[in-house]
């Protein structure tokens, strides 16, 4: 088992990364804890060994409509039905929707109780599980209500990763391909549990240095802005329905044509995106159908836009990424173009 740290003072946590740390959940429960809520899906057949805790399993809905507003309130009663104390403990079992509700729950919950994030998927354990953002979707958008609200520990049993389908495993590996440009080097030479150590590792260190969002965090946002866009047209209906990893790989690569369009990069640099997500078996091509039009309510409306549509982009003459606010909607209809086209010029 290897165990890093994010650091944030006296709200630091581990995050454990193995094989077999399921069972070895209970090292990781704060003092003082006598019930423990384990909120999972029913289809996750994974459950820590948590013996000595009266522990009671609370089974949401799959999907992304689990983080709404009223299963958060249900969980909540439930939770408040159980009895569930101050001093006692979350326990989220599963992807990132199970970790963002539980986390959601928790942070308001008692005005904020201490949970764990046990991590089942491959999404989950490189990302979503780790950094203490938690949420719930509105009608009108992913996300919109949430908090900060770090856990007590993760846990990554790489073991729990086996009884995902292909499809859920290739889309953690689209949050994967974002780390290899945010310098974890190329991952699929190593084996799976130092893969998502090393992945865990960066967004441990993002974290670390910025909680909050404020500055560096935001990188780790590559390939979310056009990512997001065509994850929510296709929840709307209105497109080819994208796993969120499969909608990040889309998204890099159109920040790399957006890039290569506004002069930032060269051919060789948009080239070195299409090697990573097609080396992952990750989707390489606009979905049909959908038009750039489409997409620009959902990119000005984007957290991250503050009153402009925002992207992040490598930066000019370097492989650094930035923040880029004010961009023109031509560039990226040109970019939209290009990738449309298959141009990798
Ligand atoms: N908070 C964050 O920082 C953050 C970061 C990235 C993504 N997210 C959120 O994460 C969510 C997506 O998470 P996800 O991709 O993990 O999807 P998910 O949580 O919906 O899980 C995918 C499916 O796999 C099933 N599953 C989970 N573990 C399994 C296992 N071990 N074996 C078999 N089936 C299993 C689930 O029941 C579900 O049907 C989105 O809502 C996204 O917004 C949050």
């Amino acid at each position: 088992m290897r165990i890093l740290q994010v650091e944030l003072g006296d709200r630091s946590y581990p995050v454990a990364i193995g094989t077999g740390v399921l069972a070895r959940v209970r090292e990781f429960v704060p003092p003082g804890v006598s019930k423990v809520a384990i909120v999972t899906q029913a289809n996750i057949h994974h459950r820590p060994e948590l013996g000595e805790f009266e522990t009671r399993v609370f089974a949401v809905p799959d999907g992304e409509d689990a983080k709404s507003m009223g299963v958060a309130a249900d969980l909540a009663e439930g939770i408040a039905e159980f009895g569930l104390s101050r001093s006692d403990l979350v326990v989220a079992v599963g992807g990132g929707v199970v970790t963002d509700l539980a986390g959601f729950v928790a942070s308001v919950y008692y005005r904020g109780v201490r949970y764990l994030n046990v991590a089942t998927t491959l999404l989950a354990q490189v990302d979503a599980a780790i950094g203490g953002k938690t949420g719930v979707n509105l009608p009108a958008g992913k996300n919109l209500v949430g908090s900060f609200w770090q856990p007590s520990g993760v846990i990554c049993d790489v073991s729990t990763l086996s009884t995902l389908s292909d499809r859920e495993f290739r889309s953690g590996l689209g949050e994967m391909a974002k780390y290899e440009f945010l310098g974890s080097g190329r991952l699929d030479r190593d084996d799976l549990e130092s893969a998502v150590a090393r992945c865990a590792g960066i967004k441990a260190a993002y974290v670390s240095g910025d909680e909050r969002e404020g500055g560096r965090r935001a990188l780790l946002n590559y390939g979310h802005t056009m990512g997001h866009a065509l994850e929510a047209l296709g929840l709307a209906g209105r497109s080819e329905h994208l796993y969120h990893g499969e909608a990040v790989a889309i998204g890099l690569l159109f920040a790399a044509h957006l890039a290569r369009v506004t002069g930032r990069i060269g051919s060789e640099d948009l080239g070195s995106h299409y090697d990573v997500v097609d080396r992952m078996g990750l989707p390489d091509r606009l979905p049909d159908g959908v038009d750039v039009e489409d997409t620009f309510p959902f990119l000005e409306r984007d957290k991250k836009a503050m009153g402009s549509i925002t992207f992040v982009l490598r930066s000019r003459g370097s492989e650094a990424l930035e923040v880029v606010r004010g961009i023109d909607r031509d560039d990226i209809r040109r970019a939209w173009a290009a990738m449309r086209a298959g141009d990798r010029s």
